[in-house]
């Protein structure tokens, strides 16, 4: 059995809990490894459909062993609400692992998330504001707060107390704002820690074993390449690394372990949140795309940016995952469009720029170079096969392939589970 690794190809949001989902049929382990809350992944099965933050979408199939991996962050308020939900509607989530050195987002990390967008301005990052970001910077610090940690009583207290203390000094005395209460936090994250003790493991044990013992396990990336920390667009990133390497540290794993990697991409560019889009489209088309696609957050609503599919992005996230393949996602949604443009490079300062710039300063001054083509019409959200799409549709793939030396595997042409088809050549 292959280990399959499932990153997102752009800014997130390309459709990779319905992948995920489809491909968990075989499963035996999905497993996240980074980010937290801040995704939100969709899974529409039938007339049911899920929204699911933080538990791997594979939960929704019986027997999936999932793992919420030491690389992620966890509210555990919100895991426990998501827990719950997923039980009032007979989907058991007693399947769950989470591993014991995930960290812990607490109520002091919403605020800080809050304020510290506030106090940047006009030159805010558009969090999700769920904490995420200062809680990734106490684990650099090296101060965080662990589930192994949260479920010990005398540790919590003596953690949250400290942490309280620096924390409240920063939200009263920096950013003018009001304190968290230590007695009220560690009253209420204690119940929590009750109910979430039973799930707590060494998740890095159980990866590798599975791995090893030819269980086919998957891992469920959030996010995308462009919000990676370290190679997205700084500043305009995530805490924490989508990219397909993440997974080792996040799963606590070696790089062999992982055969394949699958990227997730949409047959056009959105993104939510601040920062350059080369091929944003603030026109008709982009309102048009945004309708007929239903480009709104899955976790804070916001209208999605959205644009033309761009090929040096898709080269690049290619490039630092180590694709082995693509699952193009929402080819339906282009359905009617005229033409079609797909863009291949950038022109900056009048020169040709094939490779995703490292600085954002230059990407924001990088003008799309676009190849044109036909569009298609019609109903596909019923194909079942590439020999299904119109003609100008099967062209569409090819260019995309012809521009990123990686196939095409798998194309999505609706949200439900059954309107993916594999890619047969
Ligand atoms: P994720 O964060 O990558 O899991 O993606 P989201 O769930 O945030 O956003 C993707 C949206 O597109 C969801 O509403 C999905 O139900 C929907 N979706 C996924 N694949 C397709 C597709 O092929 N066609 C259409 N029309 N919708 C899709
Ligand atoms: P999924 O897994 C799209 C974006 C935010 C913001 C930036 C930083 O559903 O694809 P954060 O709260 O993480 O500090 O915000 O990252 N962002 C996402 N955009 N999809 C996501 O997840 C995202 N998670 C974070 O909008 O621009
Ligand atoms: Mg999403």
């Amino acid at each position: 059995m292959k280990t399959i690794a499932l990153v997102g190809a752009q800014w997130g949001d390309e459709g990779k809990g319905k992948i995920i989902d489809i491909l968990s049929e075989t499963a035996d382990m999905v497993v996240r490894a980074q980010g937290g809350n801040n995704a939100g992944h969709t899974v529409v099965v039938g007339d049911e459909t899920y929204k699911l933050h933080l538990i791997p979408s594979g939960i929704l199939y019986k027997g999936t062993v999932c793992v919420i991996g030491n690389g992620t962050v966890v509210d555990p308020k919100v895991l426990l609400a998501e827990m719950d939900a997923l039980k009032s509607r007979g989907v058991s989530p007693e399947s769950l692992k989470i591993d014991a050195r995930a960290h812990v987002i607490l109520p002091y990390h919403l605020v800080i998330d809050e304020l510290g967008e506030d106090a940047r301005g006009k030159a805010d990052i558009g969090t999700t504001k769920k904490g995420i970001g200062p809680c990734y910077m106490d684990k650099a610090e090296r101060i965080g707060i662990r589930l192994v940690d949260l479920i010990d009583r005398k540790t919590f207290a003596e953690k949250l107390k400290r942490n309280t203390a620096i924390k409240n000094r920063i939200i009263e005395k920096i950013y003018g704002g009001k304190g968290v209460n230590y007695e009220s936090v560690l009253a209420e994250y204690n119940a929590y820690a009750e109910r979430l003790a039973p799930f707590v493991t060494d998740a890095s044990v159980l990866v590798y074993e599975a791995v090893k013992s030819g269980k086919k396990v998957l891992f469920e990336g959030a996010q995308g390449a462009l919000l990676d920390l370290d190679v997205g667009t700084y500043p305009y990133v995530t805490s924490s690394h989508p990219v397909a390497g993440g997974f080792c540290v996040g799963a606590g794993i070696g790089p062999t372990l992982i055969k394949e990697v699958l990227g997730v991409a949409k047959a056009y560019t959105t993104r939510v949140g601040k920062g350059p889009f080369p091929t944003e489209l603030n026109d008709a088309t982009g309102q048009r795309i945004r309708e007929v696609g239903q480009e709104y957050g899955t976790t804070t609503g916001r209208p999605r940016r959205c644009g033309w599919l761009d090929a040096v992005i898709l080269r690049f996230a290619v490039r630092v995952n180590g694709l082995t393949g693509i699952a193009l996602n929402k080819l339906d949604t282009l359905s009617g469009i005229e033409k079609l443009k797909i863009c291949t490079a950038y022109k900056k300062d009048g020169e040709l720029v094939r490779d995703f710039p490292a600085d954002i300063s230059e990407l924001e001054r990088c003008e799309p170079v676009y190849t044109e083509l036909d569009g298609f019409n019609g109903d596909i959200s019923g194909a079942k096969s590439l020999a299904d799409l119109p003609p100008a549709a099967q062209n569409y793939i090819k260019t995309i392939e012809s521009q990123i030396d990686c196939p095409v595997l798998m194309i999505g042409v609706g949200p439900r589970r059954d309107q993916s088809f594999k890619v047969v050549r």
